[in-house]
């Protein structure tokens, strides 16, 4: 088979490896894909907020399968366009894809589906959300309706905080873009766990869980990122926990969409809070998670390319998921500044080496290739990532690796699954 896997992340980085890895395959090709990504595929240059530009490359190349890795190209219909040429393709359509591109929309959907997940009020006037604050104790979170690569939540601590960012969205300041349409939430706590099932449209098959790292300061502090590491571990839910998340929340969501004529296929991420009331969902997301894709698939042990065809095909209730027991960590190697404005175009020295530490992979978020020498290119730079018996090893592993790279201003937080080691 010739695959083709669309972006050019982490995430991808670790999509294309497992791809690669397949005795199925003869050819994958990557389309934008990063420097770390070319030593495995044939990268193509393309752009992933341009659907005509995608659809050129894939008849171009007549791939047998198409993998969407990012949202963005999702919920611009770029799956649709693929059907509609008959090109088998991995990922929900436009309309699928709400699940994560709307969270007014998710939010419905849970609530018709009987799904748990916070109490909340849609608002689509300032006027309106500060009417529905009336509702809410605080603290409350706020959050843009459309996609905004982890920068749409805002936690209010009080409620000036709270008309600030109704108003921050609403006018456009906050994100540069005007929302419609707000989300007003109940503050939840407890322990996040990233969920992520793979489906068929009818069918759903958990991956192992992982746990994500959103902020980027040591001990949860500071603004949220898009991820700056992940660990996966056998023990982190155990089978009855396991089975009630599948059928109260990722099952549900699948006949819901089957039900309401969009049938889901590809990856429904269930982003969870564990709450004393039982886990709820946080959000949806339509597509892998980046960084928890490059723990699990560590942790991987059976044919991802094969389970993925099984999804498109709709046969996923004959396709085996196997796993390595034990545990593994990604974490990720930043540019100075990240999430806010950065620079790019160091050099990164130490790659060779960090490779050398057994048990270690290194997937390329934002790198470039310049003169032959590795070059920072984005906010998350690398993710060093490793799988063995504990996670106490797998991060151990990590950190080792991570000691042998540098480059200007490079940052990662030394404390990735810190309390799940500490409550061990
Ligand atoms: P989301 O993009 O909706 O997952 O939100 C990003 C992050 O904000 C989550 O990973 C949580 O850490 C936090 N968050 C979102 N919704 C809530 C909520 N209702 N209560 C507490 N924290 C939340
Ligand atoms: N790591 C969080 C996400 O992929 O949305």
């Amino acid at each position: 088979m010739k695959v083709l896997v669309i972006g050019g992340g982490g995430r991808e980085h670790a999509l294309v490896r497992s791809i690669a890895g397949s005795r199925r395959v003869s050819e994958v090709l990557c389309a934008p894909g990063n420097a770390g990504i070319a030593q495995l595929a044939r990268c193509i240059p393309a752009s992933q907020r341009d659907v005509d530009d995608l659809l050129r490359v894939t008849a171009a190349e007549s791939p047998d399968l198409v993998v969407v890795g990012p949202e963005l190209p999702l919920s611009l219909g770029l799956v649709d366009e693929l059907q509609r040429r008959g090109v088998a393709v991995f990922g929900p359509t436009r309309r699928a894809a709400q699940l994560e591109s709307s969270k007014a929309f998710a939010k419905r959907f849970m609530q018709r589906h009987q799904i748990p997940t916070a109490a909340y009020a849609v608002a689509t006037s300032e006027q309106q959300a500060m009417e529905s604050m009336d509702l809410f104790h605080l603290p409350v979170v706020i959050k843009a309706d459309g996609l905004a690569s982890g920068k749409g939540v805002i936690l209010c601590e009080t409620r000036r905080e709270a008309s600030e960012a109704i108003s921050g969205l609403m006018s456009g300041k906050l994100l540069g873009s005007v929302q419609s349409s707000i989300v007003i939430e109940e503050f939840l706590t407890g322990e996040e766990i990233s969920f992520l099932t793979l489906s068929d449209g009818k069918h759903v098959a958990p991956l192992a869980p992982a746990q994500d790292h959103k902020r980027i300061g040591e001990g949860d502090t500071g603004p949220n990122t898009g991820g700056m590491g992940a660990y996966s571990t056998g023990s982190m839910l155990d089978d009855q926990m396991r089975d009630w998340i599948l059928h109260h929340i990722a099952v549900p969501a699948v006949n819901g969409m089957a039900a309401e004529d969009s049938p889901f296929v590809g990856v429904l991420y269930c982003g969870l809070m564990m709450t004393a009331r039982g886990p709820m969902v946080l959000e949806f997301n339509a597509r892998f998670g980046d960084p928890e894709t490059q723990a699990i698939l560590a942790r991987l042990d059976s044919d991802l390319l094969a389970t993925l065809e099984a999804c498109v095909e709709g046969r996923l209730s004959d396709a085996e998921l196997l796993w390595k027991p034990g545990a593994s960590a990604c974490v990720i190697a930043a540019s100075s500044g990240y999430p806010g404005s950065y620079v790019t175009g160091h050099k990164i020295s130490g790659l060779e080496e960090a490779c050398r530490v057994p048990g270690v992979e290194i997937f390329h978020s934002g790198t470039g290739l310049v003169d032959g020498h590795y070059v920072t290119e984005g906010g998350r730079v690398l993710g060093v990532t490793a799988a063995a018996a504990t996670l106490k090893q797998s991060l151990s592993l990590v950190y080792q690796a991570l000691d042998r790279i540098q480059f200007e201003g490079m940052y990662y937080r030394r404390d990735i699954g810190r309390l799940s080691l500490k409550s061990a």
